[in-house]
């Protein structure tokens, strides 16, 4: 129960790994805020509409979980809230920051896990709009929210941003040119921010995730699958729970000296294998 007294706030918590995070900063001792633009009583069926078909399709078929998630965090005795944002709506990332902290006292540990999956294309296929949604969302998105959540680190001397990153954005992804790029970008912003938050005793990480078995995962063909699974030194996908582990690790005391690291949490697909 390290985490006792902290205040944690995830990104694109309502399902996959941002869920699992959300459950194992809970288990740590964490008060714990889930925000994602879908929620299970979510009225908003635009917003699907206006982020592609993966969000359509989770909507649709009901894997959306965030406030079932919090429901289950408040069972093992800590506080949780599900709130609905848009992590590229900047005035609504003001107010949602503005009203966990009034609510819950803090916010000390944030956790950029949002993320659009859903934009597979080579080059000439690339579509601009989908270019321009994965900037906006991967990148701009964490940049607002660590913005947001600066002053109030900054004030109580005490903070750790966790960005999600991808062995796309280190390794590059055939097809993945919007994505790798989003992620790459994730990168240089934690290193930045590293170094200025050093001052004010705020740590900003990034994990890098290979492939781990979400629902967003299983999504693609099982022959894609294949292929990237075969890349692993395991020989198979991780679990949520094996990202959800480093962000706890991250956010605790034991990490205090470890800031502007890329942590892999690949099972070796980044390794030259033969
Ligand atoms: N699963 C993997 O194998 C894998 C590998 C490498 C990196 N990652 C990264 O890990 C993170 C989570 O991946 P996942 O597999 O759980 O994907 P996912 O699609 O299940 O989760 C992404 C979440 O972000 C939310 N979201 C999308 N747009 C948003 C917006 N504008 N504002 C707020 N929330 C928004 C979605 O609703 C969803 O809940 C992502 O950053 C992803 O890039 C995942």
């Amino acid at each position: 129960m390290q985490l006792v007294g902290k205040v944690a706030l995830i990104t694109g918590g309502s399902r996959g790994l941002g869920r699992a995070d959300a459950l194992a900063l809970a288990a740590a001792g964490a008060d714990v805020v889930i925000t994602d633009i879908l929620l299970e009583s979510g009225q908003d069926s635009g917003v699907a509409q206006k982020y592609g078909p993966l969000a359509q399709f989770f909507q649709s078929s009901r894997v959306v979980y965030a406030e079932q998630t919090a429901e289950e965090i408040r069972q093992m005795g800590r506080r949780a809230l599900a709130l609905q944002m848009d992590v590229t709506d900047r005035q609504q990332v003001a107010e949602v920051f503005a009203r966990v902290k009034s609510e819950m006292g803090s916010i000390d540990i944030l956790v950029n896990n949002a993320a659009t999956l859903d934009h597979v294309a080579q080059i000439e296929q690339q579509n601009d709009d989908f270019w321009e949604r994965d900037l906006r969302v991967n990148l701009t998105g964490a940049y607002n929210c660590c913005k947001a959540v600066w002053p109030y680190m900054k004030e109580q001397k005490w903070g750790r941003i966790i960005n999600m990153a991808s062995v796309a954005g280190t390794m590059g992804g055939f097809g993945q040119s919007s994505y790798s790029t989003t992620k790459a970008g994730i990168l240089g912003l934690t290193k930045s921010l590293a170094l200025e938050g050093a001052r004010h005793n705020i740590t900003v990480n990034a994990i890098v995730p290979g492939v781990i078995a979400t629902e967003a995962f299983q999504m693609t063909s099982p022959q894609m699958r294949e292929r990237m699974i075969a890349r692993t030194a395991f020989k198979r996908a991780g679990e949520p729970e094996d990202i959800a582990s480093a962000v706890v690790f991250l956010a605790s005391d034991g990490a205090k000296y470890i800031t502007g690291i890329e942590l892999y949490v690949a099972g070796g697909l980044n390794l030259f294998t033969f």
